[in-house]
């Protein structure tokens, strides 16, 4: 079994010191949760195994400039789409402060980050996921400068690790199409410290699956996840919730290798309603859906009911709907949200996504 302390970077002086500047781009994308991680621990330590369907064109795209410095110290600075963000700067210092036990190179160069997203920064997709991984995955790329005969398997679990460390979900963004985080005894391999590719075969029925995630309020959510988490601690259902999410996590790997769409859509949305009732009955309380949301969700049945398609909903910390259906119904789908759905969201707007398979080295 691996452990955190694996992960900690030990110099090799000639090297190390050889590394004086240079620049990496990566791009990491979004990804959506179908068992969901609600509920932690200190250290960014799931209370439930989570796993999620990694997304492809909800994407950041991150470019790390490095350069040695003299002092010691962390030192960078932060740009958004070429320009200076101070507002983004506190969530990227908690990121160094907490991965730097474990990438102690940091403290020697200053950075100068530019990020920026495919998805529009108000749209209420949470970029905290993909921007954390990008950032993962470059540092990780600074790190085998410094130590070029790392494995890619190394790599990839530390990447994963840091970004975890940055923002839960981020650690499900690295590398794979289904991932799982978190213990799970039928789960080979799985890890409470980072993310790895579903080590079973996906039917084919989840190829290429696809996800429109309708924008219903582009605006700031009330209550953030990192709120929402922490209220899990005495919540009156939380022992229930977390062993819930196990059994579910054991029914839908078993689903995803048979195709069996009915138990998929079934656990899909009773996971998705499950984390918001985790919320409204939270104290203090809170409800992140909106009257749309809903009006979206008893649509989506009632057109699953009359047409028998294999169509789903789930939902993240928001009031954002995803559809979730097979590839080869696409046009009837895309038909049904163009005609049906759309009006529900903030200016029509929805965004067509789909299955993708992780972060992608740019330049
Ligand atoms: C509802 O990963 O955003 O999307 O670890 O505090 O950064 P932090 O939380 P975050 O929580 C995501 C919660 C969720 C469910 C999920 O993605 O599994």
């Amino acid at each position: 079994m691996i452990h955190a302390n694996d992960f900690v970077f030990e110099a090799k002086s000639t090297l190390s010191n050889s590394v004086q500047q240079g620049k990496f781009t990566w791009s990491a994308p979004s990804n959506i949760a179908l068992v969901k991680y609600w509920g932690k621990r200190a250290h960014q330590i799931p209370a439930n195994p989570s796993l999620s369907f990694t997304l492809s064109h909800c994407k950041t795209l991150t470019t790390l400039v490095f350069s040695k410095k003299e002092a010691k110290g962390l030192s960078f600075d932060l740009l958004f789409e070429g320009q200076p963000k101070e507002e983004f700067k506190p969530k990227v210092q908690k990121f160094f402060e907490r991965i730097l036990p474990y990438c102690s190179y940091i403290e020697a160069y200053h950075f100068t980050i530019d990020t920026t997203n495919t998805f529009p920064h108000s749209s209420g997709i949470a970029s905290s996921a993909s921007g954390m991984a990008a950032l993962a995955m470059n540092v990780m790329a600074l790190e085998r400068a410094l130590h070029p005969e790392m494995a890619n398997d190394y790599f990839t679990k530390k990447a994963s690790f840091l970004a975890r460390l940055g923002s839960g979900s981020a650690c499900r963004s690295i590398a794979g199409e289904v991932v799982i985080w978190g213990v799970h005894e039928e789960i080979e391999g799985s890890s409470d410290l980072y993310g790895i590719e579903a080590p079973f075969a996906i039917h084919q029925q989840f190829k290429n699956y696809q996800d429109v995630i309708l924008l219903v309020d582009k605006g700031e959510k009330q209550v953030s996840s990192t709120v929402g988490h922490d209220l899990m601690h005495d919540h009156p259902f939380s022992s229930e919730r977390f062993q819930q999410a196990h059994q579910n996590l054991s029914k839908l790997k078993k689903t995803l290798q048979t195709g069996d769409v009915k138990e998929f859509i079934a656990l899909v949305e009773s996971e998705a309603l499950t984390l918001h009732a985790m919320m409204m009955t939270s104290l203090p309380y809170f409800i992140l859906m909106k009257p749309n949301t809903l009006k979206i969700i008893e649509r989506i049945w009632a057109f699953r009911a009359k047409t028998q398609l294999p169509v789903c909903f789930t939902l993240d910390a928001g009031a954002n709907v995803h559809v979730l259906f097979p590839e080869n119904e696409k046009e009837k789908v895309l038909n049904f949200i163009r005609e049906d759905l759309s009006k529900f969201c903030q200016n029509e707007h929805f965004i067509e996504d789909k299955i993708g398979s992780g972060a992608l080295f740019i330049e």
